[in-house]
């Protein structure tokens, strides 16, 4: 089944929104299969965001990511990257829209150039950006299997 990679940013977790972002999750029947709290290096971020080096804004990125405790979060489901993309919303608070995670907590200070970077949440954009963040983030071993026992209740049998 396919996995993807979430994580509650610094201003997420400060704000206290990791339990309103796992709902989302967990509402929309995903399963949890690892969580943790983490403050990142700098180069762990380096290397989850390379994609993003040569852009303007990726020192600021990567400091402010380093700033505080990350809750990292690998969920499973049927199309959850592209889901979970959904869920979170557009990257710019600006033109999230509302029902999304950003659309609904991602504080918009118009004054301010970069607050782009102040989004809530993270989620892989492809199934493998999401395999290749998931190995730099988790072990192997911290992958929990587990069915869950409502699925016995909301998913149709033959
Ligand atoms: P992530 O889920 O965090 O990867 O966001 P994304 O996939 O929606 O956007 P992208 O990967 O392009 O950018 C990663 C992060 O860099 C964004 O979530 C923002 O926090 C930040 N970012 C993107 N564009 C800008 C920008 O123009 N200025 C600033 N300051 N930050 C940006
Ligand atoms: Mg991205």
């Amino acid at each position: 089944t396919e996995q993807t990679f979430i994580a509650v940013k610094p201003d997420g977790v400060q704000r206290g929104l990791i339990g309103p972002i796992i709902s989302r999750f967990e509402n929309r029947g995903f399963k949890l299969v690892a969580i943790k709290l983490m403050t990142a290096s700098k180069e762990h971020l380096e290397k989850h965001y390379e994609d993003l080096s040569s852009k303007p804004f990726f020192p600021g990125l990567v400091t402010y990511m380093a700033s505080g405790p990350v809750c990292a979060m690998v969920w499973e489901g049927r199309d959850v990257v592209k889901t979970g993309r959904a869920i979170l919303g557009a990257t710019n608070p600006l033109q999230s829209a509302p029902g999304t995670i950003r659309g609904d907590f991602a504080i918009i200070l118009i004054w301010h150039e970069q607050d782009v970077g102040r989004n809530v949440c993270h989620g892989s954009d492809a199934v493998d950006s999401a395999k290749k963040e998931i190995a730099l983030w988790f072990k192997e071993e911290e992958l929990q299997k587990w069915k869950p026992a409502q699925f016995d209740w909301v998913y149709e049998k033959a």
